[in-house]
């Protein structure tokens, strides 16, 4: 079972910090039993340009650890069953590239692909297994909303980031007496929101699992008022559904299956501004969230999962993704990873926890 392989890595979707954390283990564990790894740049595109393929190897992966991004390159507009590719004359024309993808992996000898990313990715990771292209999945993405596993890398980084800006504006909202509201990522769930909300004080926390009033959130605003709190923290993951089951969104992006989300923080911020009178500035935290190094707990989680991946292989396991089960990492079928995604639950601990102390979801 263990003898010589090659294997390839690539990471695609948005970027999350672990993803050079996740080269780095897959690279050391497969050197460690004697085989070669390859790096596929820019998600699968890699693999139609085969120049933009690199041998990993204990000295190019040196020092990664700690640093955001990913050496690979990512995106999340190379869907290769349907790529945007430009014709003859300069158009965009949407192309299925699969075959050639999974005909060059073939050509170069490479035994498992270690597909690095999100719902999105994995989805394609899966649509290769089933056309025979050998896969580990490992699950990335800032806004945790993987089924199957217990956390993915990127969160607590993500958190700690969202935290440490609430922070820094209680003391902006405070000296001003405003209405400071800031919108976190997340996509449809509300891991973010949520958990740098709580840790960060905030007084309203408003998430996609939990539909507003723009009524009750202006109230929770004045009861602090009428109680001496003359500012307030009101916290807007970008996928928040108001009770009438609005979102804002900013359209659909050539060459990308979902819509991108955003703009419902300003629409928050406009409506206390006019319903109570009160100052009120809004801040987008955007890609702040996704950039630096990763957290020590993040890094731990991408190097545990790079090095399960390459555990995973040398077991004989195919078409499976790495799931954090604390504590352990087991494997779970891809397509049961991605068949559904992972909401708050509105019932759990931390919600509790929120109302308990006093933080108001918009929906009382
Ligand atoms: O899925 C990660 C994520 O950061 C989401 O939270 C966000 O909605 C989206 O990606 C942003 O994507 P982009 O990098 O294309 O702006």
């Amino acid at each position: 079972m263990n003898e010589r392989k090659k294997i390839a890595i690539n990471t695609g979707g948005g970027d999350a910090p672990g993803l050079n954390a996740v080269i780095y283990a897959v690279t050391m564990a497969a050197e460690r039993r004697g085989w070669e790894v390859y790096g596929i740049h820019t998600g699968y595109a890699g693999l139609l340009d085969t120049d933009e393929i690199t041998r990993l190897t204990p000295e190019k992966v040196a020092g990664i650890v700690s640093l955001g991004g990913t050496i690979l390159g990512t995106t999340n507009k190379g869907d290769p069953f349907h790529m945007p590719v430009k014709n003859a004359v300069g158009d965009v024309e949407f192309r299925d590239v699969s075959a050639k993808i999974l005909t060059n992996f073939k050509r170069l000898g490479l035994d498992v692909l270690i597909a690095v990313g999100g719902d999105g990715s994995l989805r394609l990771a899966d649509r290769f297994a089933q056309m025979g292209m050998p896969v580990i999945g490992v699950p990335k993405t800032i806004d945790n909303d993987l089924a199957s596993t217990m956390i993915t890398f990127g969160f607590d980084t993500a958190v700690t980031t969202s935290t440490e800006a609430i922070d820094k504006l209680h003391s902006t909202a405070s000296a001003h007496e405003r209405v400071m509201v800031v919108e976190l990522m997340g996509r449809c769930a509300g891991w973010i929101a949520l958990n740098s909300g709580i840790s960060g004080s905030a007084d309203v926390i408003l998430i996609p699992e939990i539909p507003f009033k723009i009524d009750s959130v202006c109230s929770k605003i004045m009861e602090n008022e009428l109680h001496g709190k003359r500012y307030g923290i009101v916290v807007v993951a970008e996928g928040a559904t108001t009770e009438g089951g609005e979102v804002i969104h900013k359209g659909r992006e050539e060459g990308r299956q979902e819509v991108v989300l955003g703009g419902m923080g300003e629409w928050v911020g406009r409506e206390i501004s006019k319903r109570t009178g009160k100052d009120t500035r809004t801040l987008v935290l955007g890609h702040l969230q996704r950039g630096g190094s990763p957290t020590t707990f993040d890094r731990l989680l991408a190097l545990r999962f790079g090095a399960a991946a390459v555990r995973f292989i040398a077991e004989g396991k195919r078409n499976v993704m790495v799931a954090n089960h604390p504590p352990n990492m087991v494997p779970v079928p891809i397509q049961e990873a991605v068949e559904r995604m992972k909401s708050v639950p509105t019932d759990s601990d931390s919600i509790l926890t929120a109302r308990d102390m006093g933080i108001s979801f918009g929906d009382e």
